[in-house]
Formats: structure tokens, sequence, C-alpha cells
């Protein structure tokens, strides 16, 4: 059985990939700095608690396990954020990410599965959005993704290194058990913060905007269920190992909710309303951001499991209610 290396496995996205695999009986590794993850979302589970920065640390554990691929979900994420401080990006997202890439070859490991996302593409000139589509990010968060992105094809080319880039759409949702979920230190992102609206852990909702050029005026995003992510991390894996090509491939459901339908989804799942003000547009916020998931169809057989997004915020939900970090 091979073993697999879950880099940033204690944060939202790598703890559901990580349940997966183990409920598969993969063996894994679990490495994290806890920087912004939760010991919690390891269930009980092993760390190795290491920083990417760390190349020593890092080398001993490709020494110490017998590591066959890769999953690399460690970065900061916050656009806003990487707007008044890219130098954080760039330290954490590219060089750690330079880092363990060198480690991997030092180690004689050539598999890995990268969290790409649709950033990289910047304000989209037709939708859906397919993996040709120009790429442009507009804040320094795409940026680091676009470097890495681009360092991932260098290296294989010159080392031959293989790769599955996968660029989510908006991730949400949370494990039906509600035993992990979504928990960002500093909440940005609507799902979340329209349910602390409905909890009445925060007041209101902000509508960043409504006035783009969409049917309601509020932007439009395409919601992927986090389970749905995490299958597709073990398909991309599955395929590296059957020594398949290196791929670049989008993840999202293939539609678009904009803004106040998810207020509204959000009101019906929960039986209560939650107070909202339109304010001014957020910078850098494309009007509609929609996947076209064909790639990750062909190439990895994969397919959404949560095609309604009342199911996904309905797991959503219940981890709200019941959060334990
Ligand atoms: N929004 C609001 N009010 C809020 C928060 C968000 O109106 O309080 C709006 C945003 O303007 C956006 C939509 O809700 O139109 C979704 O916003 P999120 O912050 O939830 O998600 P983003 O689309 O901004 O971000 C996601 C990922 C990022 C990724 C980005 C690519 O979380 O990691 O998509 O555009 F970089």
């Amino acid at each position: 059985m091979n073993t697999i290396l879950v880099v940033g496995a204690a944060g939202y996205i790598g703890s559901h990939t990580l349940r997966d695999l183990k409920e598969r009986k993969y063996n894994t590794v679990a490495l994290d700095n806890l920087s912004e993850g939760h010991l919690e979302a390891l269930c009980g589970g092993v760390l190795e608690n290491i920083d990417l920065a760390d190349t020593e640390g890092l080398n001993n554990i490709f020494k110490k396990y017998n590591i066959d691929a890769v999953m690399h979900f460690a970065a900061y994420a916050y656009v806003g954020e990487s707007v008044i401080n890219p130098r954080k990006y760039y330290q954490n997202n590219v060089l750690c990410t330079f880092n363990l890439l060198n480690a991997m070859l030092e180690n004689n490991v050539h598999n890995i599965v990268f969290s790409s996302t649709c950033a990289i593409y910047g304000n989209p000139v037709y939708t859906p959005i397919d993996e040709k589509h120009p790429q442009s990010p507009v804040n320094p968060y795409g940026n680091t993704k676009y470097i890495i992105e681009k360092m991932l094809a260098d290296y294989k080319k010159a080392y031959g290194l293989k790769y599955i880039a996968l660029r989510y759409f908006n991730a949400a949702g949370a494990r039906e058990s509600a035993e992990i979920g979504e928990s960002h230190n500093t909440e940005t992102h609507l799902i979340p913060l329209v349910l602390q609206t409905l909890t009445g852990k925060k007041q209101c909702i902000d509508i960043f905007g409504d006035d783009y050029d969409t049917p309601d005026g509020t932007c439009i995003r395409d919601y992927i269920h986090v389970n749905d992510l995490a299958d597709a991390h073990r398909l991309a894996v599955e395929h590296l190992m059957n020594n398949k090509g290196s791929e670049v491939i989008n993840l999202g459901t293939g539609k678009g909710h904009s803004v106040k339908e998810i207020i509204s989804v959000c009101e019906s799942v929960a039986g209560k309303r939650a107070p909202y003000k339109v304010t001014a547009r957020r910078e850098g916020d494309p009007a509609s951001l929609v996947a076209s998931n064909c790639v990750a169809r062909d190439l990895l057989g994969w397919e959404p499991k949560y095609t309604d997004i009342k199911d996904i915020i309905r797991t959503a939900w219940n981890w709200e209610r019941n959060r334990k970090y």
C-alpha cells in the first residue's frame, strides 16, 4: 500500500481529504505547522508538526517514512490579506513549496497533488471557465499559486516530477457527521459568515456590491463540497500512481449561485432570516466564476456528489451549530 504525505493536513480541505484517505485504508502521514490548521481536525491522529521553512525537518520526514506521493494543501489563502502583506504570501506559499519540491526530489519522490485555485484566471473573459482560459491573477494570492504551477511545470520538464494541480472554485460544506468542518482564524468566506449571522454569532451580513452585471446584481460563485474535493484528490493521486501524465484540472460543480441566492438558501436551511445590508464592492471580486469541470470528469472519472447547493449548505449548517473548534 502506498504512503501519502498530507501537507496542511489540519486545515479545512486537508483534514477532510485526510479523513477520506484514512477511511479508505490508505497509509498517510499528516504534516502541519498549526499556524492556520487545528489539531482537533485530525481527530486524534498523529501529527508531524513541521514548518516547511525547516528544510532539515522536512528532509527528516522523507527519511523517516517511505513516502510515495505528496498532497500539498498548506498555504495562506486570504485574498485581502495577500494584497496588504504580499511578502507573507510569497514567503509561505512560494518559498515553502519550493522547499517541499526540493525535499521530494532529494528523496526520490516524484508525485504531487497541488492545491491551486480559480484565482489563477483573474477576471474571466468567458464562462464557464475551462483550463485553457487565459491566466491573469488579480491579487498576490493568485500570483503565488500561478508561480507554483509554473514551478511544477518546469520541475516536470527538468526533473521528471509528476503533478496534478487542482484548481478549486469555492470550497464549502463539511463532513456529514460534523466532526470536522470549516474553521478559519479570521473568517472571510460567505457561507460561514451567513451561517454565523443565523446562529447569532454575527449581527448582520454585508453583501459586497449589488451592482454587478449578474441577474440580481450580486456576485456569482461555483460552490463545491469539500468531500467532492477530497474525492478528486484521491482520484488524482491514483492517476499519478498509475503512471498517467501531469495535469491541471478545475474542480467546481459547473453551477453558479449569487450572494443573494446563498443567503436565501442558508435562511431556508436554518428556518430563520439573516439580516443583511448591501455595502461597497470588495476589491478584486470578479462578477462571476463558474467552472467547466469536463476535464475532471474525463481524466479522473470524478463527478461531484453534492450538486444541490441546499445539500452543501445543510452540511455547513450542521457543522456551524455543532462546531468543535
Ligand atoms: N461576500 C459577501 N460578503 C461577505 C463575504 C463574501 O458579499 O461577507 C461575497 C464576495 O464578494 C464573493 C462571494 O461572496 O462574491 C464569495 O466570497 P468568499 O470570500 O466566500 O470567496 P471568494 O470567491 O472571494 O474566494 C474564493 C476562495 C479563495 C480564492 C477565490 C478565487 O476562498 O481562496 O475564491 O476568486 F482565491
